[in-house]
């Protein structure tokens, strides 16, 4: 197998290397739920540096932390410990961890996009108006260009004529594709998703990720969550959890085919008991 696994003394070693590509790194995160007895460890010390435009998959056990540490990542849930800083070129980098609310929620609108299991779309909305939503920050003489844009997203992920269709009147993988045009709307350069494929079958998953390859190549770092191995290898990098830490660190070797990949990934990971 020539996949690169890397060890924790191995990650300390690229840490200290160039930091011009990182996007965003994470440093010693703890996070801890509840106390006293109730008192859960999540994660326990995540150090990880995600290249700007990589495709990273966390997988690991159920429990292991994935949703936590992607919640940590993107600022949507805050750490017990440590610090998550997202890194802009030249410009200031920006901690994460650091910021108060508001600011906060402006870094998430502005500059990340987030797709979930379930859609969370707005029941009572059309398709376009659920889109367009997020994208409502901008100006009110901006509107029409943001409505303009949310009806490209929605051809380019396919559901174009469905634009003014009720949620309702929506398959769950239709719905999926205007999901991931609504994370879209403010052009992020950084994409999480937690399990977006989880609820689909296996075709509309794979159609799914499709398009998140496709998110990926346009220049975008995206980041998700995923039980499925076939998902998992659609990614460059593939991070395992086991009890809040970090059990595996996979890359993508530029040599290897698709096939070559989804095998080591998959060996790696029953060799590893996940
Ligand atoms: N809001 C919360 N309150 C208390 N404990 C929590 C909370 N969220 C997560 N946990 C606990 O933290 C640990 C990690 O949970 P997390 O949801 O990150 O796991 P996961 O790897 O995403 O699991 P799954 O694959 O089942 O989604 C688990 O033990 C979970 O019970
Ligand atoms: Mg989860």
């Amino acid at each position: 197998m020539n996949t690169a696994t890397s060890t924790k003394s191995d990650r300390t070693d690229t840490r200290s290397e160039s930091m011009a590509n990182v996007h965003l790194t994470a440093n010693g995160i703890h996070k801890t739920f509840g106390e006293a007895d109730a008192e859960t460890s999540a994660l326990r010390g995540i150090d990880i540096d995600i290249d700007r435009g990589d495709f990273v998959a966390i997988m690991g056990p159920s429990g292991s932390g994935k949703s936590t540490l992607l919640y940590c990542l993107s600022g949507m849930d805050p750490v017990t410990d440590g610090t998550v800083t997202l890194h802009d070129g030249d410009a200031d980098s920006v901690e994460v961890t650091a910021l108060r609310q508001r600011d906060l929620a402006e870094l998430r609108l502005t500059r990340m996009g987030f797709v979930f299991q379930q859609v969370h779309l707005l029941r009572n909305l059309t398709i376009l108006d659920n889109v367009v939503l997020p994208g409502f920050t901008a100006s009110p003489d901006e509107r029409e260009a943001v409505v303009a844009r949310a009806r490209e997203l929605l051809e380019l992920v396919g559901i174009g004529e469905l634009a003014d269709r009720e949620i309702t009147q929506a398959s769950g993988g239709q719905l999926q594709r205007a999901a991931i045009a609504r994370a879209l709307i403010n052009s992020p350069d950084l994409v999480f998703g937690d399990e977006p494929t989880g609820a689909l079958n296996a075709s509309m998953a794979a159609e799914i990720m499709d398009l998140l390859v496709q998110v990926n190549r346009e220049g975008r770092t995206v980041v998700l969550v995923t039980h499925d191995v076939n998902v998992a290898a659609r990614a460059n990098r593939v991070v395992v959890l086991r009890d809040g830490e970090i059990d595996g660190d996979l890359r993508r070797d530029d040599s290897q085919t698709d096939d070559q990949w989804a095998e080591s990934l998959a060996g790696w990971l029953t060799s590893h008991g996940t």
